[in-house]
């Protein structure tokens, strides 16, 4: 695939990016230290789409003892920033992983393959999905247009909702938390 190329990442992730390291700290910060107020001890992580490698990163220089594993369907992103290339459209890991990021990626992928990048990432999952992306409704109203690549697959928060609720409970904020596995008040998740 040749659309995630250097100039792909030069575009969106250098100085005028969608988001920095420092933002993205503060984020992995969040998701770690809230999955272990449910209990769940981060010991391994699965990044999706890695692209520039932000979360992986943050893994390995604040919690080494994290397994980590990041993939990208992108051949450039893997050779220049350390992935294993995978689509998560067809692949899915002979493991789990604690803790699934997903960020920024389901935009790329089309209608036909949503379904099964879904049940990929669903299988992953041990306990908490960390998920973003634009819907349609964020490609008119809430996106910077001059930051952010509006090339993409513009789908309703419902569709998403409908497919991971699956799997999934929503709590909020990106954080999905597989069924079955944390306990969560009533107040603490979304209604489905
Ligand atoms: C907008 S970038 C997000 C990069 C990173 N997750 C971040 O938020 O900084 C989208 C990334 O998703 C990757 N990608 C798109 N479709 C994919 C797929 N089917 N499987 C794996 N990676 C994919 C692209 O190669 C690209 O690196």
């Amino acid at each position: 695939m040749t659309r995630f190329d250097h100039d792909y990442y030069q575009r969106f992730y250098g100085q005028q990016g969608v988001h920095a390291p420092e933002q993205i700290a503060h984020l992995a910060t969040a998701v770690h230290e809230l999955s272990a107020w449910w209990g769940v001890e981060i010991r391994s992580l699965l990044d999706v789409g890695a692209g520039v490698g932000m979360w992986r990163d943050w893994y390995r220089i604040h919690h080494p003892a994290v397994h980590t594993l990041s993939v990208d369907i992108s051949e450039h992103a893997c050779a220049t920033w350390g992935h294993q290339l995978r689509d998560i459209t067809t692949w899915r890991p002979v493991r789990t992983y604690d803790l699934v990021v997903c960020h920024s990626v389901l935009q790329y992928v089309d209608d036909d393959a949503l379904e099964s990048a879904a049940a990929n990432l669903a299988a992953a999952t041990a306990f908490v999905l960390y998920m973003e992306l634009p819907t349609a409704s964020d490609l008119l109203h809430v996106v910077d247009s001059e930051r952010t690549d509006m090339e993409v697959f513009a789908r309703s928060g419902a569709t998403y909702r409908a497919l991971f609720g699956r799997w999934f409970q929503q709590v909020g904020a990106g954080l999905w938390v597989k069924n079955g596995t944390v306990p969560m008040f009533e107040l603490e998740v979304l209604a489905p």
